[in-house]
């Protein structure tokens, strides 16, 4: 069931990827307890956040009026990776994601590397979430209550403070809440969810009453340099979708909502994003828009002559950043749970509490460790770094479906991506053109985080291998390699 490939690239086999995770059974220690809905609310909470609430103006910034055509480019990339990310999810239906899938089609190497980069997709950009949330709290305790926590304790340094004690804090909330069980969160995601949508719906009625032509001229200032800066920042504002597919092993019927759920989210976040960007922009100048900190609630301040409706958005900003924050955490426990069980990351990572059926060391590590850099790194800083992060991933995922139907043509696949493999190959084109967009200091800082992973993986997770034990004894025995050990130990 697992192969050493054909130059030692050690591929995991699906049908033991599948059967290690019970996808097709009751689970495996973890509940099965989200339904569609709450699936489709589970993306949207990991994908409405800091991006559109807070990255709008950078974007803006960049590419003027055509920030429009920057959030459709994004989208467009999106849109590829998801038709992969749906067939992938559907076929092989297990909390790894796009680790997972490159463990199935690529080996070991890539699939190691594929989860080294999924720390700047889920932990890295959690905390810079998180610190987002934090300047928004602030901004709305300032707008209700006239009192903001003293900058040294709501800034990290560099940014005029000393520690960002708000980004700790949701950090820690969130791990609290994730620990207690995973219908819990989901509700509570839900809610959230539900909530951010309508605070932007009510953005764009107000912003569109306002809406003057004008402001869209002259359309593209900083020409097509400027559209596709403009699309590597408002892609931040698409990341976490895929963290649909770490819910592989507590979903109904995961084969058939995974891929639904995805294609849902994305194409409803698209159409949202395309009606705030040109509702901010008729409504408001770009220039006046540009790098403004909490750009919707000044346009909305704006356009009702009031600070109230500012406030409400907010209030929108900091639950929808929160919910963020929830599920991109989530996301990054199940994928280092997916390691650990294949021996990459140390074991205390796949343990499950009986009492919860949650992660709960997983998760607490997590939030401890990732809030760190919450508490003390600026949050533009790793935001670039997070974006390359992302789009090398999906670039790998767009390579693993096409990988996947040459080699396992028989396995059954809910949802099939339409038009190959013209789809995932514009795809990865895609997902280079935005990785150019970030420019050469994210490249430098991302071939050093990838040079440092190769060295870990060498120097750990290629010792520690269960896929490679399992393999070896199978040799040793002269017996083909069976299902691999114990799947998941539990805490005492
Ligand atoms: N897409 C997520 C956000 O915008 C990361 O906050």
């Amino acid at each position: 069931m697992s192969s050493p490939g054909p130059s030692g690239l050690r591929i995991k086999s699906p049908d033991l990827l599948v059967a290690e995770s019970g996808a097709d059974l009751e689970g495996n220690g973890l509940k099965r307890s989200m339904g569609l809905f709450q699936l489709v609310c589970f993306g949207i909470g990991a994908i409405v956040g800091t991006g559109i609430f807070v990255g709008l103006s950078d974007t803006v910034a960049e590419a003027g009026p055509a920030v429009i055509v920057s959030f459709v480019l994004a989208a467009v990339t999106c849109v590829f990776t998801a038709f992969s990310f749906a067939e992938l999810g559907g076929a092989i239906p297990v909390s790894g994601s796009s680790y997972s899938y490159a463990y199935a089609t690529l080996g070991e190497r890539a699939a190691f590397l594929v989860g080294w980069c999924l720390l700047l997709e889920y932990g890295i950009s959690v905390s810079a979430v998180a610190v987002g949330w934090g300047q928004y709290l602030n901004e709305l305790l300032g707008s209700l209550t006239g009192w903001q926590l003293p900058a040294a304790l709501s800034n990290p340094p560099g940014d005029g403070g000393i520690v960002n004690i708000p980004a700790v804090v949701v950090m820690l909330l969130a791990a609290l809440l994730l620990v207690r069980g995973i219908r819990e969160s989901a509700r509570a995601t839900a809610a959230m969810a539900v909530l951010k949508l309508a605070i932007l719906v009510l953005f764009c009625a107000i912003g569109f009453s306002a809406f003057r032509a004008g402001h869209l001229s002259p359309f593209a200032p900083e020409s097509i340099a400027g559209i596709t800066s403009g699309a590597s920042v408002a892609f931040f504002s698409y990341i976490g979708f895929d963290a649909i597919t770490t819910a592989g092993e507590e979903v109904k019927n995961p084969r058939r909502n995974i891929p639904l759920a995805i294609l849902i989210c994305i194409g409803v976040v698209t159409v949202l994003y395309s009606l705030v960007a040109v509702a901010a922009i008729g409504a408001l100048s770009s220039d006046q828009v540009a790098d403004q900190p909490a750009a919707l609630s000044l346009i909305v301040n704006h356009v009702t002559h009031s600070a109230f409706g500012g406030g409400v958005i907010a209030f929108g900003a900091v639950v929808a950043i929160a919910s963020v924050v929830l599920a991109v955490m989530y996301g990054q426990t199940r994928i280092l749970m997916s390691m650990s069980r294949d021996g990459l990351v140390p074991r205390v990572f796949e343990r499950i509490s009986p009492r919860t059926s949650t992660p709960v060391a997983n998760t607490w590590i997590v939030a401890v460790v990732f809030a760190v850099p919450a508490a003390v790194v600026p949050l533009d800083v790793v935001m670039n770094l997070t974006t390359i992060g992302t789009l090398a991933v999906m670039a790998v995922v767009n390579v693993s479906v096409m990988v996947l139907r040459r080699t396992r043509p028989d396995l059954p696949r809910r949802f099939r991506v339409p038009f190959f493999p013209v789809s995932p190959l514009l795809g990865i084109g895609f997902c280079l053109y935005l990785m150019y967009g970030t420019g050469p200091a994210t490249w430098l800082q991302f071939a050093g985080f990838v040079v440092v992973g190769a060295l870990v993986y060498a120097c750990y997770g290629r010792q520690r291998s269960r896929l490679a034990g399992t393999a070896a004894t199978a040799a040793a025995d002269d017996i083909p390699a069976g299902p691999a050990p114990a799947l998941a130990t539990r805490e005492g």
